[in-house]
């Protein structure tokens, strides 16, 4: 767990936070790499932490510092969810339409995006509370903090009723921590997606049965 002298504060995420967010999520996932084309990397770093962001009614931040050094965005299905999602959806969309250059990488992409949603809909279907995105900057993992911010999250969605929580996420990645967190394994599917970034392990779902 954390020490004391490391003074970690856990709050809800305020609109400031958002470009320490999205830099958080282009180091642990290496954007510049999976990305080289920069308008495409904006557009998967937007649609990735902004998307996650808009779908999410519980977000919350780790601060150390001042630095926002580990969130989790998160839906909570007992609750309602806020309208600038389709304000969201309808930027994206605007950006998609006016991607600059060959659109054929912005094409492989959102067939990729549209695979990967079909797929991983054949396990758990889409609408129930889940984790959308979470994360907690290498230099501080391993001190507690991912764990007190899921906590926080089942906490919230267990005093609203919640059932069950899923999370998408794969096999060379978090799912020692969710096992830990006593999260099931749900299945594995394919996914275009983690090809292009060229990931290793398999796409999985988890369940928490709350
Ligand atoms: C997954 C992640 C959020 C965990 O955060 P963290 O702050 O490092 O985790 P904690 O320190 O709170 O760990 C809590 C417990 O889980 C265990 N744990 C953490 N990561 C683990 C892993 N990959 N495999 C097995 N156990 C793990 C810890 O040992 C600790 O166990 P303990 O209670 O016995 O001491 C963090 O590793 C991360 O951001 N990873 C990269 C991004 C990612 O994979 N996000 C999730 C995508 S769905």
């Amino acid at each position: 767990m954390v020490s004391h002298s490391t003074n970690p504060l856990i709050r809800n995420y305020r609109w400031a936070d958002y470009k320490q967010c999205e830099h958080l999520v282009e180091k642990v996932w290496r954007f510049n790499t999976i990305f080289p084309n920069p308008a495409l990397r904006r557009i998967a770093s937007l649609g990735y932490t902004k998307g996650s962001l808009e779908g999410s009614n519980i977000s919350q931040v780790v601060e150390h510092n001042g630095k926002v050094v580990g969130f989790l965005f998160g839906k909570n299905d007992r609750k309602k969810l806020f309208k600038y999602y389709l304000l969201f959806k309808m930027s994206m969309l605007w950006r998609l339409f006016w991607f600059p250059g060959d659109k054929s990488e912005r094409n492989a992409l959102l067939t990729a995006l549209k695979t990967h949603v079909t797929n991983r809909s054949a396990i758990v279907e889409k609408g129930g509370s889940e984790i959308l995105l979470f994360v907690v900057d290498p230099e501080f993992q391993g001190r507690g903090l991912g764990q007190l911010l899921w906590h926080n999250f089942r906490d919230q969605c267990m005093s609203s009723g919640v059932d069950a929580i899923y999370v998408s996420t794969n096999t060379s990645e978090a799912t020692g921590f969710y096992g830990r967190m006593g999260f099931v394994h749900k299945g594995d599917f394919s996914s275009p997606l983690h090809e292009i970034a060229q990931w290793p392990g398999r796409p999985c779902m988890y369940e928490f049965k709350c």
